[in-house]
């Protein structure tokens, strides 16, 4: 006989997917339609969306301008997939990138459109940073996050990931980031001095590649002036400067570029998750020119030309990005958030990281994190966990909801920290 649990839709998951998917395990409810930071479930109930896709929904789910432009593009029987033939939505993709991102921050990187993943344009990047140096070991930090791929996976920290790899991973050498050592200690130094002695066993480096903001490995921010030393290490020592902009980037952390007015000039980024703006696939590394050596067809793959991509991207760059309006809001929120979470962070003994609307509160432990997280799921609110131990409750809610929509999902983390470390404490004392 089959019973009314065999029949519910969430069993073909657990009788058909792999057992490899994760963020279904969190939030154990079908999901049917979303509009900017609300996602709905098939009863209908809404849920204020604070994981925005790990920052690929930055503007919001189904913004009306990003929806209309694709709606009529395909209406227009416009091209679906081109391979990297020329296309008009390719071309006004690049147009408006040059126009609106480039050209005002006196960059001329070239645009490589790799495989649709981070983890794909994290595998070009190194790839190509071999291929110029005539090296193969590269630089990645503690607690990094580059993708799940082998060459990605190699520059990842994440112990949980790197398990699954099975195999060597190989071609990096890890170095600490910014802070790992505790504040008094800089890090930078201690690459440098084992880059500078040929017998360290450290091998020159291709590349060094760090993010700006370490998105899964725990909100660590790196400084300005690390960054800038990293910078001039690698440029000292042979090597390329990554910047991994893939979590950080597209207006996360205030700038279209994570890495905006510090004063740097990276030879290669990587970006990823939001650049389509709408949640659609696509991914580009941007080279400098006189890096921009592959020969025709030398980095190929089916899936490097999603114009519906390249629709809604151009539509993201012409609607956010083509005056300061959308950094000046997202720099508000980014303040109102931290001021909420700082207030959070304070009454528990805790302490915040992250910077601009990449932020969260480390509760302490993975076990206090994710019964947090488990609490504001059941009022109503998606959020996940990151770090070593997922002890960070990290806040990537889109960057366009609202204050009033914001100041709700704050107040539902603020009760769920309560109604965990308030309960231990009372428990405690
Ligand atoms: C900084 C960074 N790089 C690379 C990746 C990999 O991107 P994808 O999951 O699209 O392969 C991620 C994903 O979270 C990331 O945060």
């Amino acid at each position: 006989m089959t019973t009314q649990a065999t029949i519910t839709p969430i069993n073909t998951f657990e009788r058909v997917e792999s057992r490899v998917r994760s963020y279904s395990r969190s939030f154990p409810k079908m999901f049917d339609r979303a509009l900017g930071a609300t996602i709905y479930d098939t009863d209908d109930r809404p849920y204020t969306d604070f994981l925005a896709g790990c920052s690929t929904l930055n503007y919001g789910h189904n913004d009306p301008d990003l929806k209309a432009a694709l709606v009529d593009y395909i209406a227009g029987d416009g091209i679906a997939h081109g391979l990297d033939m020329f296309t008009n939505a390719k071309e006004q993709f690049l147009s408006a990138f040059e126009e609106l991102i480039l050209k005002p921050r006196g960059m001329d990187h070239q645009v490589q459109f790799t495989g649709p993943t981070g983890a794909n344009a994290v595998e070009a990047a190194l790839k190509l940073a071999r291929k110029v140096t005539g090296r193969s070991n590269v630089i990645s930090f503690t607690n990094g996050f580059h993708g799940v791929t082998l060459g990605a996976l190699a520059a990842t920290g994440n112990g949980k990931h790197r398990v699954g790899a099975a195999t060597p991973l190989s071609g990096v050498t890890r170095a600490a980031f910014d802070g790992y050592f505790g504040a008094d200690i800089n890090t930078a130094d201690l690459l440098d001095q084992q880059l500078s002695d040929p017998s360290s066993g450290v091998d020159a480096p291709a590349a060094i590649i760090v993010e700006t903001v370490q998105g899964e490995g725990g909100l660590n921010v790196a400084s300005p002036e690390w960054l800038r030393q990293i910078e001039a290490i690698a440029r000292r020592h042979g090597a390329l400067f990554i910047i991994d902009d893939i979590q950080a980037g597209c207006g996360r952390t205030g700038g279209f570029f994570s890495f905006d007015d510090m004063g740097l000039s990276p030879d290669i980024i990587t970006m990823a998750k939001s650049l389509s703006g709408m949640g659609l696939p696509l991914a580009v590394v941007l080279i400098k020119p006189e890096y921009d050596i592959w020969k025709p067809a030398e980095h190929n793959g089916t899936f490097r030309g999603n114009n519906h991509a390249f629709v809604t991207a151009t539509a993201t760059l012409e609607k956010f990005w083509a005056d300061e309006s959308f950094v000046a809001d997202v720099d508000e929120k980014a303040r109102y958030l931290a001021e909420r979470l700082g207030a959070i962070a304070d009454e528990h003994g805790l302490s915040t990281k992250g910077r601009g609307m990449m932020l969260g509160v480390d509760a302490g432990s993975g076990e206090n994190a994710s019964a947090i997280c488990k609490t504001c799921f059941a009022n109503g609110l998606i959020i996940e966990t990151s770090g070593s131990f997922d002890e960070v409750v990290k806040v990537l809610a889109p960057l366009t909801i609202s204050i009033d929509q914001l100041t709700a999902g704050l107040d539902i983390i603020e009760g769920a920290f309560e109604a965990i470390l308030g309960t231990r404490r009372a428990a405690a004392e």
